[in-house]
């Protein structure tokens, strides 16, 4: 199913990682390779135009054929013949061939992500409301929550205090990385201070409350008309049942829950609402220097596919959070880096063409994959979208 042009269905995300590896390992390396089936270059091609022609996005759910069965078969076809290749490969070869086949893994795992917030989005406009994955024990804390909720919501949010320093951002290039993490480079980045803690739905609730969402005064000008023309009054999912919030999760209809991260918001809500709160958005080069501890966090691997409150008490001083949860908007534009140039060819596509009108975002979410993030990571999305699992972070200047 595809819900919108955003969504892709499942059957095409699998399909599409398959045509990747296909397309750029084994057609360029295995001299004798003919597919068994050249249209699916054309159906499962998403945006590289440097590979020929692609079929329209927006009409993915209409791939009707090849069935499922079919598309499990293609991967198993590719996947052994990049096995084969691999296998076969002398010590030079190998060389060439590898960055493209991690580059195709860390594409697939980007895709994974994908298909969770995805499937998320198609049920959502199934007024049944199905689960995706049955809520786990853990995740119920029963008459314990009630004061976790109340403590999360009443205790104020600290923020933790950094200096001005010249910071080293980008990649160091130990490990994977994505092109557009690089060049590393120095920037300046005056003092400001973080919070310690994502913006909860409580927080959130708040703002909307205190009619957030009909005052002109918080939103950039491109915001307001978009909260105006998609009639805004809450984060994607949340609907309101006998005047109280529910929201859609991968686990089904939940009363929102006040301690969790807010989510499912677009940069513009999470602009607006810094605003109404006194703070702002942290650049992603603030993020960045800040983000000096261990990665660690709710990622899609404790398949609880939502954000969970934050556990740790109000005294403590540390930043919670930061990897994990939800994707963090950074008021940073997305941009390339200083002397940042993108590859020559189709793989030269993956990044840098889409380097306009989006904005960055940082830390992973519970749907990503945590061997996928990075302390240097950039995700980008347009301001508007709000399907992924973004969230806010706050920073103030120095008072
Ligand atoms: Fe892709």
């Amino acid at each position: 199913m595809q819900s919108m042009p955003d969504v892709s269905p499942t059957k095409w995300h699998l399909a599409h990682t398959t045509w990747f590896f296909e397309t750029f390992v084994l057609k360029k390396w295995l001299t004798a390779y003919r597919a068994e089936i050249p249209q699916y270059a054309y159906l499962f091609n998403s945006y590289y135009n440097a590979a020929g022609d692609m079929h329209r996005r927006d009409l993915r759910g209409l791939i009707s054929r090849p069935t499922v069965d079919e598309t499990h078969r293609y991967r198993s076809s590719v996947d052994s013949d990049i096995d084969d290749l691999i296998s076969r490969a002398d010590e030079k070869l190998f060389a060439e061939i590898e960055p493209i086949v991690i580059l195709g893994i860390h594409h697939e795992q980007q895709h994974q992500e994908l298909l969770i917030t995805d499937i998320k989005h198609v049920f959502a406009q199934n007024p049944l409301y199905p689960v995706f994955h049955e809520r786990q024990p853990s995740q119920d804390y029963g008459s314990a929550s009630k004061i976790d909720t109340v403590s999360a919501t009443t205790r104020p949010m600290n923020f933790i205090d950094f200096e001005e320093t010249t910071a080293e951002i980008g990649h160091d290039s130990s490990g994977f990385s994505y092109d557009n993490e690089s060049p590393r480079h120095r920037a300046l980045v005056p003092a400001f201070s973080l919070a310690r803690r994502p913006v909860t739905n409580g927080e959130y609730v708040k703002f909307i409350d205190a009619d957030g969402y009909a005052r002109s005064e918080f939103w950039l000008s491109l915001g307001w008309m978009t909260v105006n023309e998609q009639r805004w009054q809450a984060p994607l999912y949340w609907i309101k049942r006998d005047g109280a919030w529910w929201n859609f999760t991968l686990s089904g209809l939940r009363p929102v829950d006040e301690s969790e991260p807010v989510t499912h918001i677009s940069y513009f809500e999470a602009d607006a609402f810094a605003n109404w709160s006194g703070a702002r958005l942290p650049t992603e080069f603030e993020w960045e220097r800040a983000a000096k501890i261990d990665i660690d966090g709710n990622f899609v691997e404790t398949e609880t596919f939502h954000p969970q409150a934050g556990r740790s008490s109000g005294q403590d001083r540390h930043l919670a959070q930061m990897f994990g949860d939800v994707w963090e908007w950074t008021r940073s534009a997305y941009s390339p880096y200083p002397g940042y140039r993108a590859a020559p060819g189709a793989l030269g596509e993956y990044n840098g063409k889409f380097m306009c009108n989006q904005y960055v975002l940082r830390g992973g979410s519970c749907a990503t994959s945590c061997s996928h993030i990075r302390r240097t990571y950039r995700n980008f999305f347009p301001p508007e979208k709000r399907w992924q699992f973004t969230g806010i972070r706050l920073a103030r200047d120095p008072s």
